[in-house]
């Protein structure tokens, strides 16, 4: 996957005869808060420089034309045909269904779409797919949906043609990402503040394990099951709505038995992790990159040892980054079981943080991990000047 704007143009030309328009939808990255996006925890997401470009135009002709390039692959069915088909055809198709099944009248189109987001590498790519196709025919249709409307659609397009039980989290911070600014999402009522992203003499490195383990799916969705399960104990026993009107972790602990070892470790990381984001946030706004950094480490913990969603390889990457003073946080992000670690680290350290543990990767593991120097830019939006996008 690298392909710029041009290259997407230029592609749609070869396939089709329409002057299209041109979208950029980006990939994420999340600081703090993972796996509470469907537990009414708040999330700190924000959308990076590693996206996917569109060209889209409508072509008069009731019919869907859509060209991956990095497949080379294309979908070209009736408007009255979408139905569920596999891999990346369901994220456009999925999206398609969703304006359909709100009776907004979706007009034949072409579509080509390549980018230089790692797919399956945990940015994301899923909600980038979603977005471009949604936000493009949002405005191609001019159906006139909110940005949030829209990430709102294109969660439930995930939920019903892909068949991930997603939170909100990627697709809103998708569409409503502002550049140097991370997302403070507060997932139960689906709403934000922007934080400043300032943390000069750093750099936010993200570590492509390349690995993808394929139960990633399966167990996102029984991850989510096994917190449902747990909130209703609690629900009972504590007179609460949500986990997050869980104030300490210890309120748990009459519940261990009923609920058994494995249901209560998933909610403890739950209630940490809530906390947890909610601390980080504050520490974020005094510019305490130091403090932090803790969280993340501690995060990862939380997801290795109670929520289970790590492997091998993360861990690998997680322990050697805290091994070196330059990183000051690092942790898996995203769902897990493979895809990349987020590191915070000093600037001056990235060169020798990334030649050493690259290595040490290949060595343990014999793959080529990747990395990206990652920045944080606009969520979803139409390229209006070309040159801005070499
Ligand atoms: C995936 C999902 C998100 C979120 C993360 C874990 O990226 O799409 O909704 O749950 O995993 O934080």
């Amino acid at each position: 996957m690298n392909e710029t704007p041009l290259d997407v143009k230029n592609a749609f030309k070869e396939k089709f005869k329409e002057e299209p328009r041109l979208f950029y939808s980006p990939g994420r990255i999340n600081l703090i808060g993972e796996h509470i996006d469907y537990n009414d925890g708040f999330v700190m997401p924000a959308a990076i420089d590693k996206g996917i470009y569109f060209a889209i135009a409508l072509n008069d002709a009731e019919k869907i034309n859509c060209y991956s390039i990095d497949f080379d692959e294309i979908i070209s069915l009736s408007l009255s045909q979408v139905e569920k088909m596999d891999g990346w055809k369901n994220y456009v198709l999925g999206v398609v269904n969703e304006f359909q099944k709100m009776n907004l009248p979706v007009k034949g189109f072409d579509c080509a779409f390549g980018g230089n987001i790692p797919i399956g590498g945990g940015l994301s790519s899923s909600a980038a797919l979603e977005g471009g196709i949604s936000f493009g025919l949002n405005e191609l249709c001019n159906f006139e949906m909110s940005r949030k409307d829209l990430a709102l659609l294109g969660q439930r397009a995930e939920h019903n043609f892909p068949g991930v039980m997603c939170g909100i989290m990627d697709q809103y911070a998708n569409m409503m990402g502002k550049k140097n600014t991370v997302i403070l999402l507060d997932t139960m009522n689906v709403t934000s503040e922007y934080i400043p992203l300032e943390i000069e003499g750093y750099e936010i490195i993200l570590i492509n394990t390349k690995v993808h383990h394929s139960l990633a799916a399966s167990e996102y969705n029984q991850r989510r099951k096994e917190c449902e399960k747990g909130l209703e104990i609690l629900k009972k026993g504590l007179h609460i709505h949500s986990f997050r009107d869980i104030k300490k972790p210890e309120d748990l602990l009459p519940f261990k038995n009923e609920m058994g070892n494995e249901i209560y470790n998933r909610c403890l990381f739950v209630v940490e992790e809530i906390l947890r984001t909610k601390k980080a946030a504050h520490l974020l706004k005094e510019n305490d990159l130091a403090g932090f950094g803790k969280l993340m480490f501690q995060t990862h913990e939380g997801l290795k040892n109670l929520y289970q969603v790590s492997c091998k390889e993360l861990d690998f990457l997680v322990n050697a980054a805290k091994e070196n003073q330059d990183v000051i946080g690092a942790r898996l992000m995203g769902g897990g079981f493979g895809g990349c670690t987020i590191n915070i680290v000093r600037q001056e350290g990235v060169e020798s943080f990334l030649s050493r543990i690259l290595s040490d990767y290949k060595k343990q593991f014999n793959i080529e991990a990747e990395s990206y120097d990652v920045k944080v830019v606009d969520g979803t939006h139409e390229i209006l000047r070309m040159e801005l996008f070499p």
